[in-house]
Parts: C-alpha cells; structure tokens; sequence
C-alpha cells in the first residue's frame, strides 16, 4: 500500500475533508495509529520530553528523530510520516537541506516539519527546491520559546495576530504543503484556514482548522504529569500499564508465574534417563 503524499494531505482541504494527525514515535505506536486510520504521523521532537525525558524539546538532536523516525517509517504503510527538524538543525540553508536529505534518506521520512514564519521562509523554500516537503509550524513554537506557562496562546491581540497571519503568508509563498498552528486564537486560525489554500492542522488553536493534530501520550492517557486542557483523552494507558505491571509483580511474588501455559518440560520417560545418565555420571 501507497503512503499517503503532500498532495493527498491538500487534496483533503479541497474535499473538506478534515485531517487528523498524531505523533508517534516508535514501532508499535506507530503501527496501531496507522491502523486505526490516521492521516499524518508525526515523529515530533515532543519525543524528547515525552519519551526520552528531555526537559524540553531544544535537546533532542538529529539522530534521536532519525532513530525513532526510521523505526516509525518501518511500521506505517498508509498515513504520511512527518519528521521533525530538531532545534540548531536548520539555521543555515545548507545545513537545513543536508539534514532535510538525512531524514529522508535515514529515516524514511515522507517530509519534513520545521518551526517558525517569515524567518525561515528562506530555508524552506531550499528545502522544497531540493526535493523535500515541508511542513511548517508557527504560533506558540517551542524550539524558540523560553514561555514556561502551560497553554501560551499566541494571537490574542491584533498585533500579534497580524504576524501569525503574514507568517503563514510568506510559509505558503515559500512553498510549505501544510501548517501546523500551535496556540493560536481561534478566530485567527479560523482566518488563516480561510486565508491560505494549504491544509491548517491546529493544536490548541480552535475548530476552525483544516485538520487536528495532539501528541500520541496525550490521546491515549500516556502522559507522566498532569493533562494539558487542549487535549483530548480518550484511553487510560498509564492505568492499564501499572495494573498489568503491579499484578505480574504480585503473582512473581506469590509464585503464581509462570502459569504451566508460559514453560515446557520434559516428558516422563525423558526425564528418567536424564536422570539416569545424570545420577550414573554422579556416581561415577
Ligand atoms: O513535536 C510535536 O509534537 C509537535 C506537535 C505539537 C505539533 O510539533
């Protein structure tokens, strides 16, 4: 099976259809957020704080995503696969493109994700010219933020609000398939999704975007430390993980594992020779 490209991800805008996008950041994740049906994977650098416990996502570097970009490449066969460039990996053109080349060629990336507007339009437009997708991210963007509060909602006053626009103006001048807006004001995502003939996939930024995306730990209930108010929670997967593991814990303990259905042994015949030549060698 095709992965879906840049293309069917716009074409999705066209139909009206909404896109739904999630992170993922390894080889069973990934495989079951394929199955059930999502559009985009996206190997985030939220890898770092939520995966290798990185205090924040400035950290993680060009092979952490490589690594868990290829293994989650290795396990999708429909959604698009985005990767994430890590903060300190684009800030030259060449640079950009050269580590661009390395998630495609390494870790079989579909295309790549970067952050910020009208200051990195330049890279972008190297990146796309050498053959690469990109997908852009502004607003709230973590890898240039220093913002400690939970939910730093971008575009709540006019100023703002103007550059948030004019950046996702000069991103799709420069030639992104598709933008991810982070905590912005719902009316100016809203006007952005009207504005711009690219997919708008919102986190935090309101109903009004073409598509949704949320990290993976948030969704399923997966996340070490408190629910953030902008994501949904549809499973309980930390309270699933400590019953199984308590209980495999209890039963070690109690001598109740392994169960007869988890070993084998040897048949009875077998065994009395064994014991035979055994016992004769003591013997001897
Ligand atoms: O790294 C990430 O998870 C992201 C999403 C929040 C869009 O960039």
């Amino acid at each position: 099976m095709a992965r879906l490209t840049s293309k069917d991800i716009m074409d999705m805008k066209r139909s009206g259809e909404k896109i739904s996008m999630i992170t993922a950041y390894d080889y069973p994740t990934a495989y079951l957020c394929d199955k059930a049906g999502v559009e985009i994977i996206l190997v985030g650098d939220s890898v770092g704080p939520f995966v290798l416990g990185y205090r924040d996502t400035r950290r993680v570097t060009l092979d952490d995503i490589i690594r868990h970009a290829a293994a989650v490449s290795r396990a999708v066969e429909r959604a698009h696969v985005v990767g994430d460039m890590p903060f300190g990996t684009y800030y030259r053109p060449y640079v950009a493109v050269e580590n661009a080349i390395k998630m495609v060629r390494e870790a079989g990336v579909d295309s790549v994700k970067l952050e910020g507007g009208r200051e990195v339009a330049g890279i972008v437009r190297e990146i796309t010219g050498s053959g690469i997708d990109v997908m852009g991210h502004i607003g709230f963007t973590p890898q240039r933020s220093t913002d400690t509060s939970v939910y730093p909602v971008r575009g709540l006053d006019v100023d703002e609000a103007e550059e948030i626009l004019n950046d996702a103006y000069a991103l799709v001048d420069a030639g992104v398939y598709a933008i991810v807006l982070e905590f912005v004001a719902s009316q100016v995502a809203q006007l952005i999704r009207e504005e711009v003939d690219v997919p708008v996939i919102g986190i935090g930024s309101g109903p009004h975007c073409d598509g949704q995306v949320l990290v993976l730990h948030d969704v399923i209930g997966l996340r070490v430390g408190e629910h953030p108010p902008y994501a949904a929670k549809y499973g309980d997967v930390a309270g699933e993980i400590l019953y199984a593991v308590r209980k495999y814990v209890s039963e070690v303990k109690e001598g109740l594992f392994p169960h007869p259905s988890n070993y084998r042994s040897m048949d009875e015949p077998t065994y009395k020779e064994f014991i035979n030549r055994v016992g004769r060698r003591k013997i001897d």
